[in-house]
């Protein structure tokens, strides 16, 4: 990991996501207060992504401090982050990674535990005790885009590329982006965005709902930093519970969804005014 070959320390948390090959995993996590910040740091490579990024993720998500409210996803250099790393479609494939060509010689478990692990990831960054944003600039192709649709909030760059290209390379989207591009943009335009494998800008993307705001792209880390401060704003508690019922409410009926709605209030209440006389 670029930068973090010695555990970091910052705001009192000290954290070593050195595990494997540091080089590969390209990324840097730091903790400041109630904010977790996770830099794709392999600028060079325009922030490619390899199993080790994916493990590390997984990693940070299991030991992500309890405080933490608010956690920033972004990448260093001009793109948010160019996908899988290329060389997993060469015969040498990545380093103590292997290659796509391996993977396929794995049998159906081996492959899902393999994937699941992937997918392990990108999935805790919806849990209903933190609010993830993508802080997205440049190209965000693939698992870049799908690491952006992992978060529940995306603000952009002007000169954002989102590219769902898999399957221009005969793959699927499988690092869990499918669901929510769908949820996001409905599912006629997520069948355009990914067949076609086109690219979608920043004016559309803020019109189909795959951004909440597009800024100027010297603007993105205040425009990111004003949205952290309206999230931590409210009431940690009654944020967790709102974001709770919000995620469930797409699979209930309005009968549910109200009754869910009615329960979440009855904690709040006794939380709040149980402890008083
Ligand atoms: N994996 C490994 N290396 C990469 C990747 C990648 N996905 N993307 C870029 N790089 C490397 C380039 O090889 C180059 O390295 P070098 O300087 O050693 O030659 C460096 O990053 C810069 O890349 P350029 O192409 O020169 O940068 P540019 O800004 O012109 O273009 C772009 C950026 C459009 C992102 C281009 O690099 C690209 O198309 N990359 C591949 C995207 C891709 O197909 N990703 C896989 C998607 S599928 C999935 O994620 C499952």
């Amino acid at each position: 990991m670029a930068g973090a070959k010695a555990p970091r320390e910052r705001g009192g948390y000290t954290e070593d996501v050195s595990a494997g090959q540091p080089e590969e995993h390209g990324l840097r996590f730091e903790v400041d207060g109630e904010i977790a910040t996770i830099t794709l740091d392999r600028p060079d490579k325009r922030n490619a992504q390899t199993f080790a990024t994916w493990s590390a993720l997984a990693r940070i998500g299991d030991e992500l401090p309890e405080r933490v409210r608010v956690v920033v996803v972004r990448g260093e250099g001009p793109s948010f982050s160019a996908g899988i790393d290329l060389r997993m479609f060469t015969p040498e494939g990545v380093p103590g990674q292997g290659s796509f060509s391996s993977a396929a010689r794995l049998g159906a478990a081996a492959f899902e535990q393999r994937l699941r692990q992937a997918q392990r990831g990108f999935l805790w960054l919806r849990r209903p005790e933190i609010v993830s944003v993508a802080a997205v600039q440049g190209h965000a192709i693939g698992a870049g885009f799908q690491l952006a649709l992992a978060c529940d909030l995306r603000i952009v760059a002007d000169d954002v590329k989102f590219c769902m290209k898999e399957p221009a390379l005969g793959l699927v989207p499988d690092l869990t982006g499918t669901k929510p591009l769908v949820e996001l943009v409905g599912l006629a335009r997520a069948i355009d965005i990914c067949l076609t494998a086109r690219t979608v800008e920043a004016g559309e993307a803020l019109r189909i709902g795959l951004a909440e705001q597009v800024v100027a792209r010297d603007d993105l880390d205040s425009a990111v930093h004003d949205k952290i401060a309206g999230l931590l704003s409210t009431n940690r508690d009654a944020a967790t519970a709102t974001k709770r019922l919000l995620q469930g409410a797409r699979s209930r009926t309005l009968e549910e969804q109200c009754a869910a709605e009615g329960a979440e209030q009855a904690e709040r209440l006794r939380a709040l005014f149980s402890a008083q006389p």
